[in-house]
């Protein structure tokens, strides 16, 4: 594994320790149930979590019914998920730029305020494409780089104060070009509404496979 992705999992594994309280964690917690929501899961669907994180995602999937696979690089936030029963045995430990998994085997990917940690963007973004059945979707959330609070929370505190000089985000116009040049079919690629300014700051992606 690259020193990138081992500097990104230190950086989580401390972070884990309190990700889920204070109200930027529960704004997090919000954002990713809208995520998942706007997904609509239907009983026995295969949803990966990707960038699981402390596992409510995979979590909130079962309980819709669908079958839930979270992974994540960090053992800190791996450890922290595994303390729900629920997720016994479906907690994988990996790289997002390499998925340990064969050709289409899920029908929906959910993956929020992840992807700007990944080392190689194009690389992990086909390979949610190729996991991915024809005709499956992804629901993506990440902060935005055409709106001033994307840019101060990614490019000033994690990459200036937090020295993880990797991360990077994307404008809209930059992540339609991304979705079409990995293959997926379609795209919808929204901003949040103005009055919520977490949300504001993020791009809310479905694309079809
Ligand atoms: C800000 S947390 C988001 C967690 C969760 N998705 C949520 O919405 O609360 C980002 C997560 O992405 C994971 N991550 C970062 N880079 C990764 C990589 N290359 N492969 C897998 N997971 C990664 C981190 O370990 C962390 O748990």
């Amino acid at each position: 594994m690259s020193d990138e992705l081992h500097k990104h999992g230190r950086f989580f594994d401390v972070w884990s320790k309190f990700y889920r309280t204070g109200p930027f964690g529960l704004e997090l917690r919000r954002i990713q149930r809208i995520a998942i929501e706007r997904l609509k899961i239907l009983p026995g669907e295969r949803v990966l979590d990707l960038g699981c994180g402390p596992g409510d995602g995979a979590t909130r999937i079962s309980e819709t019914g669908g079958l839930a696979i979270g992974l994540d690089y960090s053992e800190g936030m791996l450890q922290a998920a595994a303390k729900v029963p629920a997720l016994s045995g479906r907690l994988l430990r990996g790289d997002a730029g390499r998925l340990p998994f064969a050709d289409g085997s899920f029908d929906k990917i959910v993956c929020t305020n992840s992807f700007h940690h990944y080392p190689n963007h194009i690389p992990a973004l086909r390979e949610m494409r190729r996991v991915l059945r024809p005709g499956g979707v992804l629901g993506l959330v990440d902060p935005r780089k055409d709106h001033l609070f994307g840019w101060a929370a990614i490019d000033l505190v994690e990459n200036a104060v937090f020295g993880l000089e990797e991360v990077r985000i994307f404008s809209v116009m930059q992540w339609y070009r991304m979705l079409s040049e990995c293959g997926f079919a379609s795209s919808k690629v929204e901003v949040g509404p103005w009055w919520s300014p977490v949300e504001r700051a993020e791009v809310f992606i479905q694309a079809t496979a």
